[in-house]
């Protein structure tokens, strides 16, 4: 069994019964979809999903989930998603799969948020694999991105194919950023004090556990 789905099981044990959960992106997060929809049957569990992407929509309705629409959400006792980055104090960057303002809601909603990890997500800096994903109103792109140049060079980013821009599920377009280094919290409040900002993927100090896995030794990391 590959890591990721190893660290998705481990994840089955924060799920308990009569409760809501939110559904990340990705592929950690699809195994962690298809677990918890066998837990669900074979233990008979009274349990609620929400999807924080078109993706984990599509995969929960595959699984037969239980789906309830985010525009209806109240409150969420779980969410579990994967990640692009994550530092040993438990920042992590987020947002490869377009969803940022869907993912950080529910992540800052839920009673417990989790991030399921491979061990190549580790870094001793948030912005050292990737650049910051920044989700952006799309009629005022152009004049975010000269706010954002101010500190920072990016550009909008394109779809898989790579024949037109990327739009988030929300409606907007995304920019991916790399900036001068300064304290992450500074930077995290800089971005979103930008008008036209939406989002950004840093989640910053919002997480309250990372469930790490390397060649089948799990690590947990708690606030
Ligand atoms: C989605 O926007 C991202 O934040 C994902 O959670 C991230 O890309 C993790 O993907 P994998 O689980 O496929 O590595």
């Amino acid at each position: 069994m590959e890591d990721k789905e190893i660290i998705a099981i481990k994840a089955l044990d924060y799920v308990t019964d009569n409760s809501m959960i939110g559904l990340g992106t990705g592929s950690t997060a699809n195994f962690f979809i298809k677990h918890l929809a066998n837990k669900i049957k074979n233990e008979r569990l009274n349990i609620q999903v929400v999807a924080s992407s078109t993706v984990s929509e599509i995969e929960a309705q595959r699984n037969k989930l239980n789906l309830i629409g985010i525009d209806t959400l109240e409150t969420l006792d779980l969410y579990v998603d994967g990640a692009d980055e994550i530092t040993n104090d438990l920042n992590v960057l987020k947002g490869r799969g377009y969803d940022l303002v869907k993912e950080k809601i529910l992540a800052q909603s839920a009673k417990k948020f989790i991030i399921i990890a491979d061990h190549s997500k580790r870094v001793n800096r948030i912005g050292e694999n990737y650049p910051i994903p920044i989700e952006v109103l799309k009629s005022t792109w152009r004049l975010s991105k000269k706010i954002l140049d101010k500190f920072g060079q990016g550009s909008l980013r394109k779809n898989a194919a790579g024949d037109a821009y990327a739009i988030s599920s929300a409606g907007n377009y995304i920019f991916d950023y790399s900036f001068d280094e300064m304290p992450l919290r500074d930077l995290h409040e800089k971005i979103l004090s930008s008008p036209g900002v939406i989002e950004t993927g840093i989640f910053y100090a919002i997480t309250d556990c990372a469930l790490i896995v390397d060649n089948g030794h799990i690590e947990i990391l708690s606030k």
